[in-house]
């Protein structure tokens, strides 16, 4: 009982890669003074030096690179894997802004819970993207290459209708990459990756840029009325945030024992 359990550990140790550089097959005896194990490729059993096994007897592999670099992939072309690293990089600079607009709006002296909850919730949507991106890259065998994620160069939105341009800009940013990404897929006949992009995406982002150019309408017949921008928070707030985004609930009516809240 105690032999199997300690064969089961040693084999183990075997089999990983590093200990396979480090043990030398032909004489079965490694470097490490690890020769006092020999293992019989027959019974599969370990067998003590004193047997005097030879080394054809052993099934240790020879020693590999790991990783192989080797490519795991079924025709996943370069040049797709290229534009889907491109789009999870778009997909956090949306991130970062959603992210520095959020802050503005739940300054103190701003104090808009509607446009900070709206873009705090607009922030998780875009980190879920490019986790999406992501996960699809590496299930298709290609490498994922992160690139750095620049801040707004102004950080200071100052009203709502700037900070809403802006994201009106970004998600058509993000929509011409996506169409790309398609295009690019498409060149190299990957029927997946363009699937991928028009049934997993294409509409949500439509809908996105639909939203944000309603509200760049609504605001921009605001102007600068504080009223009429109090009643555009709140309706952001009560129509377009769900209840774990809302920062009037997370933030300030906190329950402890939720675990369904959501803040930055
Ligand atoms: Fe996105």
């Amino acid at each position: 009982m105690l032999r199997s359990f300690y064969c089961r550990i040693i084999l183990g140790n075997i089999s990983h890669p590093r200990f396979r550089q480090l043990y030398n097959t032909k004489t079965c005896k490694s470097q490490y003074s690890l020769h006092w194990h020999k293992f019989d490729k027959q019974k599969c059993r370990l067998l003590s030096s004193s047997t005097g096994k030879t080394s054809e007897q052993f099934c240790i592999d020879k020693p590999m690179k790991w990783p192989s670099g080797k490519p795991a992939n079924y025709k996943f072309h370069e040049d797709t894997e290229n534009v889907l690293n491109e789009q999870i990089n778009s997909e956090l600079k949306a991130f970062y802004y959603y992210l520095s607009m959020a802050a503005y709006f739940g300054r103190a002296d701003v104090a808009l819970p509607g446009c900070e909850s709206f873009f705090i919730q607009m922030h998780h949507e875009e980190h879920e993207h490019a986790l999406r991106f992501l996960n699809y890259v590496q299930m298709r065998g290609g490498r994922v290459h992160l690139c750095p994620v620049l801040p707004p160069t102004d950080q200071d939105w100052k009203c709502p209708l700037h900070a809403f341009k802006k994201a009106l800009e970004l998600e058509i940013e993000v929509t011409e990459k996506l169409v790309a990404v398609n295009t690019v897929a498409e060149k190299h006949g990957d029927l997946n990756a363009s699937d991928f992009i028009v049934t997993g995406f294409m509409e949500d982002q439509m809908k996105s840029v639909n939203e944000m150019g309603r509200f760049v309408a609504v605001l921009s017949g605001i102007g600068d009325q504080a009223l009429a921008r109090f009643m555009f928070d709140k309706d952001l707030l009560d129509s377009h945030v769900v209840p774990k985004f809302n920062v009037i609930r997370t933030k300030f009516h906190t329950n402890k024992t939720s675990s369904t809240s959501v803040s930055m």
